[in-house]
């Protein structure tokens, strides 16, 4: 099959290149390059052998669109371009309302007229909003506290709507809890600009040397020490997760929202010490104010995928802070 990646040279989308790759299906990426480095294309073709099609552009100019489609034979896509720091959405929420909303209706617009009505959407635990308890399961009302998150919810919405109106679209909107770790030849991995907003990219900046300290926002909340739990998942078995989703809307139509995690918790301070312990390296930390936005306890209830797509987590979280730190201590600096 041959797939269009939108955001394809970032992190889950370069990890879900080479899974498509090694699998043998040809992959065509579109991305802006506003969040990702064109050398990740080197670094695939070392995983695997092959280079994927790359096209410099944006979905939203939709002539850049329409280059690829008529280009190319594209089967379905796998969408991950986007806008994705909650704290940036809140002082720029025009440009992520413009490149994540408008984009991404440009983006089905060309799709539709190219009439290619297979769709993987990468989506978000964080459209569950603040007032669901975990196990988060799909049939949970959803809200968003941001505009990221709005965004995130906007799109499945009117991909909800694109499917009512027309029965030949597949859509599935794949919800990602927290995507961490690395390919474990640690030749691609996640590469944030500036100052990470995340755990673990920042945490393994600090272990490489990049940052003096962790600040870890709150040790007061209803949870076993205190700090913020979440449902870190490989990002490998993300990616397969992705593989299982395309086999899926290959087959049936009709929109469906799916949770890609593991279903288990693990706190900020279970991340520290996992990384001491594997790194072998200190990593200086001070306990600071909560963050606002910040929830006690998220993770997903997995069973949804595991019917639906036959698909759940593999790799344990000690895989996932080991392939981390092999991405991070063999590029200290990303890709520059
Ligand atoms: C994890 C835990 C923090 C940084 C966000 C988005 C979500 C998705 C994943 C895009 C929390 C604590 C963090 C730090 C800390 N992104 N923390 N010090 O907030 O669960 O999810 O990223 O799709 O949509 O909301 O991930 O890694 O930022 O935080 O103590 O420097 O680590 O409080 O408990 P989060 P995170």
């Amino acid at each position: 099959m041959k797939y269009l990646l939108t955001g394809g040279t970032g992190y889950i989308g370069s990890h879900t290149v080479v899974e498509l790759l090694e699998l043998g299906h040809e992959v065509v990426i579109l991305d802006n390059l506003a969040n990702s480095s064109v050398k990740v294309l080197e670094r695939v073709e070392k995983i695997c052998g092959k280079r994927p099609a790359f096209v410099e552009g944006n979905i939203c100019n939709r002539d850049d669109l329409d280059k690829v489609f008529t280009a190319h034979q594209i089967e379905a896509v796998v969408h991950f371009a986007g806008l994705k720091a909650v704290g940036e959405s809140n002082q720029i929420p025009l440009s992520y309302y413009h490149n994540n909303v408008s984009g991404s209706v440009t983006l089905f617009q060309a799709m539709s007229d190219h009439n290619v009505k297979k769709l993987v959407f990468s989506s978000s635990a964080t459209v569950y909003g603040e007032n669901n308890v975990s196990p988060l399961d799909e049939s949970m009302p959803t809200s968003a506290t941001n505009p990221y998150g709005q965004t995130k919810l906007m799109i499945e919405n009117i991909l909800v709507d694109l499917a009512k109106s027309d029965s030949d679209w597949s859509i599935i909107n794949l919800r990602y809890f927290n995507p961490i770790g690395a390919h474990a030849s640690g030749l691609i991995g996640e590469n944030p600009n500036g100052i990470p907003n995340n755990l673990l990219p920042y945490v393994a900046q600090v272990a490489v040397g990049r940052l003096a300290e962790l600040n870890v926002f709150g040790d007061d909340y209803d949870t076993p020490d205190g700090t913020g739990v979440r449902d870190y998942i490989h990002v490998v078995d993300l990616a397969q997760g992705h593989v299982k989703a395309l086999e899926k809307i290959d087959a049936h139509n009709g929109c469906h929202a799916i949770n890609l995690g593991t279903g288990n918790g693990t706190s900020v301070l279970q991340i520290v010490e996992s990384f001491k312990r594997v790194s072998g390296r200190d990593i200086p930390f001070k306990i600071a104010p909560r963050r606002a936005g910040d929830i006690a306890t998220v993770f997903a209830h997995a069973d949804k995928a595991a019917k639906a797509l036959n698909w759940q987590a593999k790799l344990d979280l000690n895989a996932m802070i080991e392939d981390t730190w092999r991405w991070q201590s063999n590029n200290p600096n990303g890709y520059e």
